[in-house]
């Protein structure tokens, strides 16, 4: 089997960030979103893997490789999306990568916390000619949404106004050949893409088996900031704490903490779980949970939790306690002279800030 990540799309529900970042870049937990994707094939087998690829081509490039860091034998292979075209589009400009194997189709911004493996061995074993997974959510009409009768799929729309169950189709599907005649057949929806949803319906309405799999743990579709720190919350419930930076006897460090190499944590307590990434200088400050620092920031006299900070970025002498906050990187937040009272901001387009 193959594997077939889409890694295109413009972000637009996390600007700023993703006017110079890629949104499957985005760390969770000091990871790329992108790279829990990519671990979850190499977890279940899948060897050859396709990324497609849009305007952040060269950063995802630079960022995932050519795979061997994930195994000597893992190839990636970069497929150009010119435009974003939907994607049951991604899935036909894949072809000639594809050919006539079964493979996985994985979303770049998903994160599926109990992996894909059982699922992919079931959809080796019964080889159906689809298998899509569902997961219950609060509010269907942003997503797929699925309508099962007696167990099987009946029907399937992409962001209905009326929703007609609350299953959502969570980003990760698998297809044999047959998927190629579906995305040929298909016509564009009303934001002009070719919608993979309407696709699988068209498998459906053909008599091709489509098998549904309800997702037994969490699920996330990392495109909004709720939804990052969501799931950095998520994974940091699930890390293990280790210590290899500095920490001085002032500090005090509870729960589950990574402390990594070059890091250096003075007079402060760090209470997890939390990770603080190489290079990161903490002094005099509280680190919260659920919260993420990447390497080389600087966080003096500040406290913070329930957030994440990129890297390169320093916060020093915050008054006040910064939570559920994703901060960019090489920022600088800091505390202004005394006089004029005031706030000073220099903040890029489409930025947010909260005052209490
Ligand atoms: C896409 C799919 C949608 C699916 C969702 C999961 O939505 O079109 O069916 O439920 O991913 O993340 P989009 O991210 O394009 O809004």
């Amino acid at each position: 089997m193959k594997g077939l990540i889409l890694s295109g799309g413009k972000g637009t529900r996390l600007r700023p960030l993703t006017f110079t970042q890629a949104k499957q870049l985005v760390p969770v937990a000091n990871k790329p979103v992108l790279f829990y994707g990519i671990e979850a094939l190499v977890g279940a087998g899948i060897r050859e893997i396709g990324i497609i690829v849009g305007d952040t081509r060269t950063e995802i490039r630079g960022a995932v490789g050519d795979g061997r860091r994930w195994g000597d034998d893992v190839r990636i292979t970069y497929i150009e999306q010119p435009e974003p075209l939907g994607l049951a589009h991604a899935v036909l400009i894949a072809e000639e990568f594809l050919g006539r194997e079964p493979f996985v189709m994985y979303l770049g911004d998903n994160i599926l916390k109990s992996g894909i493996v059982s699922l992919v061995d079931s959809f080796r074993e019964r080889k159906p000619n689809a298998l899509i997974l569902l997961t219950p959510v609060p509010n269907p009409q942003i997503f797929g949404v699925a309508e099962l009768e007696n167990g099987k799929v009946v029907r399937l729309v992409e962001k209905p106004r009326e929703p007609k169950s609350n299953l959502a189709l969570v980003g990760v599907y698998m297809f044999d050949s047959h998927i190629f005649e579906a995305v040929r057949a298909i016509k564009p929806s009303w934001r002009n893409e070719l919608e993979i949803t309407d696709a699988i319906q068209f498998l459906v309405d053909h008599g091709y088996e489509v098998q549904p799999h309800l997702v037994a743990g969490w699920w996330k579709d990392t495109g909004k900031i709720e939804d990052i720190l969501e799931a950095n919350r998520l994974i940091l419930e699930t890390i293990s704490g280790l210590v290899e930076g500095a920490v001085d006897e002032a500090t005090r460090v509870s729960g589950e903490v990574i402390i990594e190499k070059g890091a250096s944590v003075r007079s402060s307590t760090i209470r997890g779980p939390a990770i603080i990434g190489a290079g990161t200088e903490i002094a005099d400050s509280y680190i919260g949970p659920f919260t993420s620092i990447q390497k080389n920031c600087r966080i003096v006299k500040t406290e913070i939790e329930h957030s994440i900070v990129l890297e390169g970025s320093e916060i020093v002498d915050v008054g006040s306690r910064i939570d559920e906050s994703l901060i960019g990187r090489e920022v600088r937040i800091y505390k202004c002279p005394p006089k004029p009272l005031a706030y000073r901001f220099m903040v890029g387009d489409k930025s947010e800030i909260g005052l209490k």
